[in-house]
């Protein structure tokens, strides 16, 4: 349960002793088995953690898509029944309608919450322009590049001012220029709207310059084995992630993070 602070609640999202089994054609799967996860309000946590592991179930369980089949998952102290607005997910691939310009799908969600015409034109140009999409409202999501859908995604996600950002290693299909853009462009979306965040990456450098907390998972069934607490993100502007890479307190933290998962992985070859 989440605790009380002078009469406010101390986390946005609480996840207690949750395990998650699979039924599948071979009989049972645990996918997670007793995690514990209490997210404060403007976190950045990102997920690391061998294939397989359980991260995008884990995902899934915040977001409402799943129900755990033991254990307490909440947000703001009330359980999570099923997927809503405030909490946005962005996936790997991008979700947007093929249909529609890319204005139209940003706005879609809010139509669908019946906002006003006003209010629609006015958020839906906003995080356009916030994820630097001015112009393009009315192409289709085919005339985009993999980058700029997935910015799309990200604005259609943001229009709805959730609560809290999932993401389930959304840039792992971006070539690696495109890569460090949108983890630029995330950090700056964080920074400037406070959203609390929780992103999936198998990618340990991700996870680094853009968390405030690292988790990092064991193999299968999924726990969480180890956490940091990092700050590396308020170093990264512009040019300086080659700097902050060189830290010897960063490669530190990123070997330690590193042995942990190859010891998991190479558990997995062994059992
Ligand atoms: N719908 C499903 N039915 C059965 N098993 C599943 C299902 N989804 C995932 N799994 C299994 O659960 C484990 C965890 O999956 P997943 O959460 O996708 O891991 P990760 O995202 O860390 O790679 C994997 O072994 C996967 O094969
Ligand atoms: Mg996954």
């Amino acid at each position: 349960m989440s605790e009380k602070v002078n009469g406010k609640i101390e986390y946005v999202v609480t996840l207690k002793d949750i395990s998650l089994r699979y039924r599948g054609e071979k009989g049972e799967v645990a996918a997670l088995k007793d995690v514990n996860l209490n997210i404060k309000e403007g976190e950045f946590i990102c997920v690391l953690g061998p294939s397989g592991c359980g991260k995008s179930t884990l995902l899934k369980i915040i977001a409402g898509f799943l129900q755990p089949s033991e254990g307490v998952s909440e947000m703001d102290a009330n359980p999570i029944n099923g997927p809503d607005w405030h909490r946005g997910v962005v996936f790997q691939s991008p979700t947007l309608y093929p249909w529609l310009n890319i204005y139209d799908n940003v706005a879609f969600g809010l139509k669908m919450r019946k906002f006003s015409k006003g209010e629609i034109e006015e958020l839906t140009n906003k995080y356009l322009e916030l994820v630097g999409l001015k112009g393009f409202e009315k192409h289709k999501p085919y005339e985009l590049s993999g980058g700029m859908r997935q910015r799309a995604s990200l604005a259609r996600v943001l229009v709805n001012k959730p609560r809290m950002i999932l993401m389930d290693e959304p840039f792992g299909a971006l070539d690696a220029l495109t890569r460090q853009n949108m983890q630029t462009l995330i950090r700056t979306i964080w920074t400037k709207t406070e959203n609390t965040v929780f992103l999936i990456t198998h990618d340990v450098d991700e996870a680094l310059s853009l968390a405030t907390r690292v988790i990092v998972m064991s193999s299968r069934p999924g726990r969480i084995i180890k956490e940091f607490n990092t700050g590396f993100t308020y170093c990264i502007y512009g040019e300086s992630h080659e700097e902050v890479r060189g830290k010897v307190e960063y490669m530190s933290i990123r070997d330690e993070i590193l042995k942990i998962i190859n010891n998991q992985t190479e558990e997995i070859f062994i059992k």
